[in-house]
């Protein structure tokens, strides 16, 4: 009889994340709209800081103190209530593993970001899923789902993968519903696309309240995904429970130094904001004049867009075309989306290439 070391149930229970492709099939290389990273690259000053970065045989600053400065000075934060992690993943992950664990609930909604449910599962949780309405976060849903075993409550604002988004009105109308014993994290990777006026109010609800933790990333508008730098804000007892499990130079020197550098750059923050809303605008009419051919775009804030496939042209032959065409985008059919292909905002170039494409295809598959 073999011996070998098991795995406890929980997780094998996982579905390993699946990254965004950039390969084709076949293995060429792909342009990637299928992780919403920046199609503008990453601010001049970020990519000048990474040259004069610290030597890597030192080790990082263990707690990013400049960084967390500066990320208190820009949103007015004391750097006591930020924690840096390793991309906003790391921050998820050790908010239910703080918070959560066998016999718990972790509840998030239907169609939000895939790292919930390994979070969920990996301490030993369960999962709670509430409905969607429409694609969207339904607070009455969540609410609703909302029992005594509920420790954890994640919430994507605007969410991944369908680009929805709740007003203020509706993130406090969920809040003031939780139990104030449940962590409510909102994770905010994409709150940088917002404009000032769809502010969801989660920085403020975050300052006053002893249950809230609000997550962000310099993966997404920042450009930074590759360096891995994501941070959280909390009261100092959920900063505390964080900074204890974290890991101990959980952001490297690189990564520390090209965030540093890209906070400073708010223009290049700007740019992109602009230019994504510029073209997503663009895309949704061209999406919308296909309507008739049963594409749908759902409403996004985001700096991608879920488009709902319901005619003779189904989402497989669209990611399928797309990838023929050149472009790597997402289709979610194990997301419970098998219908639905999520395509990141890219260039001026590149979203009119995408556009052609799927006009020609919907021409032929009449
Ligand atoms: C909603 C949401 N949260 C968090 C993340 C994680 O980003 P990172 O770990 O790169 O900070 C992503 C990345 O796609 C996301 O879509």
């Amino acid at each position: 009889m073999s011996h070998k070391p098991s795995p406890k149930p929980w997780i094998n229970a996982i579905h390993a994340y699946v990254p965004g492709k950039a390969h084709a099939d076949d293995g060429s290389e792909l342009v990637k709209l299928s992780a919403n990273e920046n199609p503008l690259g990453s601010s001049p000053a970020a990519l000048a800081a990474l040259a004069e970065a610290k030597a890597p045989a030192g080790y990082p600053d263990p707690d990013s103190g400049e960084l967390r400065t500066a990320i208190g000075e820009l949103h007015d934060i004391d750097p006591a209530r930020l924690v840096c992690g390793t991309g906003s993943d790391e921050l998820l992950n050790l908010a239910a593993q703080a918070y959560a664990g066998a016999g718990d609930e972790v509840l998030f909604s239907n169609f939000s970001f895939a790292v919930y449910e390994i979070a969920a599962r990996r301490c030993g949780a369960t999962p709670v899923i509430a409905p969607d309405v429409d694609y969207g976060t339904d607070v009455d849903a969540l609410i609703a789902a909302i029992t005594g075993k509920t420790r954890v409550v994640f919430v994507a604002n605007p969410n991944n993968p369908t680009g929805s988004y709740l007003a203020a009105s509706e993130i406090a109308r969920l809040h003031a519903a939780l139990p104030s014993d449940v962590l409510f994290v909102l994770d905010q990777a994409y709150a940088e696309y917002l404009t000032a006026e769809d502010d969801d109010g989660g920085l403020s609800l975050a300052a006053d309240n002893a249950n809230v933790l609000v997550t962000r990333t310099f993966s997404k508008i920042y450009g930074l995904a590759g360096e891995r730098v994501g941070w959280a804000t909390g009261h100092p007892d959920i900063i505390a429970s964080l900074n204890r499990i974290r890991g101990p130079f959980n952001v490297t020197n690189h990564g520390q130094a090209a965030a540093l550098a890209a906070v400073g750059d708010q223009a290049f923050v700007a740019a992109s904001r602009e230019h994504n809303a510029a073209e997503r605008a663009r895309f949704v009419e061209v999406i919308e004049s296909l309507g008739n051919h049963g594409l749908r775009p759902l409403p996004s804030k985001a700096n991608f867009l879920l488009v709902l496939f319901d005619g003779d042209l189904t989402a497989e032959q669209a990611y399928r075309a797309l990838a023929d065409g050149g472009y790597a985008t997402r289709w979610l059919p194990g997301a419970g989306l098998p219908h639905g292909v999520r395509i990141t905002i890219g260039t001026s170039e590149q979203m009119a290439d995408v556009a052609r494409i799927l006009r020609e295809l919907t021409e032929t598959a009449q």
